[in-house]
Formats: C-alpha cells, sequence, structure tokens
C-alpha cells in the first residue's frame, strides 16, 4: 500500500483529498503549516524522521493573487523555497512530488488552448513564484509530476464560487468581468484526477512531467457567475464589464483556457464539463 503525505491539506485541494481518502487503499498522512511547514527544513526532516513516504502531494501554496503584489518575499517563500525544500527531501528520501502550479505562469495572449509546452510568461507575483517552483522541480533529478489547474473551488475553502454565493445574497446587482477567459475547476475532480496518476507510479518514473488540468469548456467570469446564480436560483442583476474597469493589483491573464489532451491520454481519464460539475457541487455545498 502506498503512503502518501499531503501538505496544506486545510486548503480547497488537500481538504478535497482528505475527504476522498475514506475509500481509498492508500495509507494518507495529511498535513497543514502547523506541523510540516514547506518553508522550515528542520521542520520536514523531523517530521520524516522514521516515516517511510512514497508520494507527497504538495497542496501547501501562497494563492492570494492580489496580496501577492504586495507581499512578494512571502509568495516566493512558500512557492518557490517552499518547493525547493520539497525537491531535497524527495532527492534524498527517493519520494516522488506531485505539484500543483496555476494558468498564471501563462501571460494570457493565446488565441488557442494552451500546450504543456507553450511559452511561459507570468504577468504577477504570484504566477513568477509558482513558476519558480516548477523551475526547481524541473531542474531536479527526481521523480515529480507537475499539474497546472486553473479557477479552482470547492464545497471547502475560500473561492470564487463562495464569493458570490455571498454577495449575490446581499447585493441587487453585480458587475463581473468577461473579457477573461478560461476554464472553472472542480477541486474534487482535481483531487480524482490525480488519483488516476498514483495508480500509474512507473509510467512517471525518473521524469519530471507537466500536465494540463481543469474541467471541460470555456468560460469567462461573468458566465461563470451567471451559471451560479442560475444553480442556486439567486436574483441577482449582473453585468458584465471589461477588466480595464475592475482594476486588480495584480494582472491577470486575457486568456488561460488548456488543452488536455496529454493528461487524457497518458491517464485515460474522462474530464467532466465544468456546468455538470458545478452541479455536484450545489449537492454538497454550505451556503
Ligand atoms: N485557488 C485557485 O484558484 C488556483 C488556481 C490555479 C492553481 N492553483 C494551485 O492549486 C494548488 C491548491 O490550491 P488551493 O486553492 O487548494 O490553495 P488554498 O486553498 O489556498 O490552500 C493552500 C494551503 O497551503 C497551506 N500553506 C500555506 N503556506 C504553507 C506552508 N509554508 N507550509 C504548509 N502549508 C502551507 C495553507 O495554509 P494556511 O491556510 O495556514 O495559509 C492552505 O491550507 C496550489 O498549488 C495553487 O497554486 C489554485
Amino acid at each position: 500500500m502506498l503512503n502518501i503525505l499531503v501538505t496544506g491539506s486545510s486548503g480547497q485541494l488537500g481538504s478535497e483529498f482528505k475527504n476522498i481518502s475514506a475509500r481509498l487503499n492508500f495509507q494518507f498522512i495529511f498535513t497543514d503549516r502547523e506541523d510540516f511547514n514547506i518553508t522550515e527544513k528542520i521542520n520536514i526532516n523531523d517530521f520524516l524522521e522514521g516515516k517511510s513516504i512514497d508520494v507527497i502531494l504538495n497542496c501547501a501554496a501562497y494563492t492570494a493573487v492580489d496580496k501577492a503584489e504586495d507581499e512578494e518575499e512571502k509568495a516566493y517563500l512558500i512557492n518557490h523555497i517552499g518547493v525547493k525544500n520539497l525537491v531535497e527531501v524527495c532527492e534524498k528520501k527517493n519520494i516522488k512530488l506531485i505539484h500543483f502550479s496555476t494558468d498564471y505562469v501563462f501571460d494570457g495572449l493565446n488565441h488557442k488552448p494552451y500546450h504543456e509546452n507553450d511559452r511561459v510568461s507570468p504577468k504577477s507575483v504570484y504566477g513568477c513564484s509558482k513558476l519558480a517552483g516548477e523551475q526547481e522541480i524541473m531542474r531536479s533529478e527526481i521523480s515529480a509530476l507537475i499539474i497546472r489547474t486553473s479557477w479552482l473551488y470547492s464545497r471547502f475553502g475560500h473561492n470564487f464560487v463562495k464569493s458570490m454565493l455571498a454577495l449575490g445574497q446581499s447585493r441587487t446587482h453585480l458587475n463581473i468581468v468577461y473579457d477573461q477567459i478560461g476554464t472553472p475547476t472542480n477541486a474534487r475532480d482535481l483531487a480524482e484526477a490525480t488519483l488516476s496518476c498514483l495508480h500509474n507510479l512507473d509510467q512517471w518514473e525518473n521524469k519530471r512531467t507537466v500536465y494540463h488540468f481543469s474541467n471541460e469548456g470555456v468560460a469567462s467570469w461573468y458566465d461563470f457567475t451567471k451559471e451560479i446564480f442560475d444553480l442556486f436560483e439567486i436574483n441577482c442583476n449582473l453585468q458584465p464589464i471589461l477588466s480595464k474597469d475592475y482594476p486588480t493589483k495584480a494582472i491577470r491573464p486575457h486568456y488561460s483556457v488548456f488543452d488536455k489532451t496529454k493528461f487524457k491520454i497518458d491517464f485515460n481519464f474522462a474530464i467532466k464539463h465544468w456546468k455538470d460539475s458545478i452541479k455536484d457541487l450545489k449537492m454538497n455545498i454550505i451556503v
């Protein structure tokens, strides 16, 4: 039975792994910042002493995109140095790593879905810090998967869906950006998809491979919000606006749809459309 250590397990994705773990034939160790701080080498080494771990799922990250513009050092400490520390321990103890990254490593100037080999050019501190983490892995000799994902939401943690539900219930109208195009991803689907990688460990032995994973389909933040409101029967008037009329600290890509062919073929995984997946969330979410 595989021994799997999950970092950042109180976040959206980490919580989804926790939630599905009971029905799985793996031995999980769920950690959070308190017991396994990825920025502290001593903490990592002490925690792993005497334990035999096969795979680390790194769900720990600094994810506050706008705040990162003012907290560059902190973002890099977690998203770059934290990953570097994990790479070192994986090298030393022959542990495989599955790391999660973001569509914000791209500049968003593409007009067709981003392939894993497309040129990266992040425009925000968050995107740059996540790219630095990816590069630490790619430079190493460990066995690793980097799974880039986009617009993550979950029944757990803080996310766009929950923010919109709260705003929709307290406002009569909302202005939402319609010139940023991507794909919402249910963290539950990403967790299930990641499991398919765990069933094919030999496939990624001694390699470091980047994959793209999101739900299927395409949406603007306006489309996403409209779907959320229709689904949850929220009566709030939505107005589509341009990004220039909703300035944010961090620059976000205008287009960040992924080409997910590689993931679907390599792991024989069928991906749900985002509109179907958000219906699954409705069954569980606590508003
Ligand atoms: N959220 C999105 O829209 C999105 C989009 C694309 C890609 N991603 C990527 O997907 C992955 C999962 O994201 P998520 O939305 O699940 O993130 P999240 O909800 O923000 O969770 C991140 C977790 O990491 C923990 N953490 C922070 N610093 C840590 C440290 N030094 N040591 C250990 N744990 C630490 C956090 O704990 P605290 O709560 O104590 O800070 C939190 O529990 C990340 O790699 C993220 O970059 C996310």
